[in-house]
């Protein structure tokens, strides 16, 4: 299939290119630069050998969207393109809301008049709130920040089309906790600035560019009191995206699908396997709880597992070491 990737310069998508890549699909790429770098296409061609043709665009200008639907002939679409800082989303709300809906939106109109009936969302855990763990996909859903009900409010978008629109397709993927890199070294998590998630900011210790890593809290209802949640390999992440596309081009009407190990670790757990796998001291105090935090998040993963044949096989190790790879490359 020809699949366009909307943000497919940024970190999971650039993954999810790669393997759609050497799945054999063919893959065109829409980005307007906002979170990621151009140069990202470059490396995409040289980790696979492939040709991949890449728009600086906007999901959200609906003129521009269009001419590039008119060019390519499109089989199907993954959605990644959205703002994603959770903390930004509660100062800026109006920001999310504007840009994360209007580009869903326009997207998902676009591919009605294109008559584009396979659509994957990226989704994310998130949208389970404070919700027990393991978290399966028929349980209430709930968020705490805009950005979660931004996903949570195209979720229902999607639910909602594919009513409206019976030959439609949309396959949402609730994303645990992409962490690591391709085994290349040549594609990874970019920050901007300070990282607020706890591999980057890791990295960025071992590497001497930060200090110390903060805990945020060690008096979580948990094993060791640290904050646990279910780290995946962004390389699994990405293969789950391939299935997931694949299976929206069988099927039809909408399907809630978590992309989780089903395995939670802690702050602690992560930062000693880290240090085990790379042989490299992490400095870290434990500090106060981050507000909006909650104890523990896992995922029900049996459904990837039933419905596209797809779990996660990257080990733990496996992902402090290619984050750690990827850091010392980037
Ligand atoms: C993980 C654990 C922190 C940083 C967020 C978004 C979620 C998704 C993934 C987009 C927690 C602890 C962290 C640090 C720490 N993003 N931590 N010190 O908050 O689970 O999820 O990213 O879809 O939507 O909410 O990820 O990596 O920020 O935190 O102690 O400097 O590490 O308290 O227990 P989180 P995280």
């Amino acid at each position: 299939m020809k699949i366009l990737l909307t943000g497919g310069a940024g970190y999971i998508g650039s993954h999810t290119a790669v393997e759609l890549l050497n799945s054999g699909h063919e893959v065109i790429i829409a980005d307007n630069y906002s979170n990621s770098k151009p140069e990202i296409i470059d490396k995409i061609r040289e980790i696979t050998g492939k040709r991949i043709k890449a728009y600086e665009a906007d999901c959200c200008e609906y003129n521009q969207m269009k001419q590039l639907l008119s060019n390519e002939k499109i089989d199907a679409v993954i959605h990644f393109a959205g703002y994603k800082a959770v903390g930004e989303s509660v100062e800026k709300p109006l920001k999310y809301y504007r840009n994360n809906l209007d580009s869903a939106i326009t997207m998902i109109e676009l591919i009605k008049e294109f008559n584009i009936t396979n659509f994957v969302f990226s989704s994310s855990a998130t949208v389970y709130g404070d919700s027990a763990p393991p978290c399966d996909e028929t349980m209430n859903t709930g968020c705490t920040n805009p950005y979660g009900w931004t996903k949570y409010m195209i979720e229902q978008i999607v639910r909602d089309v594919s009513v409206a629109w019976p030959e439609f397709s949309g396959v949402l993927l609730r994303y645990f906790n992409p962490i690591g890199a391709h085994k290349s070294g040549l594609i990874g998590e970019k920050n901007n600035g300070i990282p607020n998630n706890l591999m980057p900011y890791i990295t960025k210790v071992a590497s001497g560019e930060l200090e110390k890593l903060s805990v945020f809290g060690c008096d979580y209802p948990t094993p060791d009191g640290t904050g646990v949640r279910d780290y995946i390999h962004v390389v699994d992440l990405a293969k789950g995206h391939v299935k997931a596309i694949e299976y929206a081009a069988d099927n039809k009407g909408a399907e809630v699908i978590n992309l989780g190990t089903g395995r939670g670790y802690s702050v602690l757990e992560i930062i000693k396997a880290f240090e085990k796998v790379n042989e490299i001291n992490i400095n870290y105090k434990i500090v106060e709880r981050r507000p909006g935090d909650i104890a523990e998040m896992c995922a029900d993963a049996r459904k990837a597992k039933r419905v596209l044949d797809w779990e996660a096989k990257e080990s733990l190790e496996d992902m402090c070491k290619d984050s750690w790879r990827w850091e010392q490359n980037c």
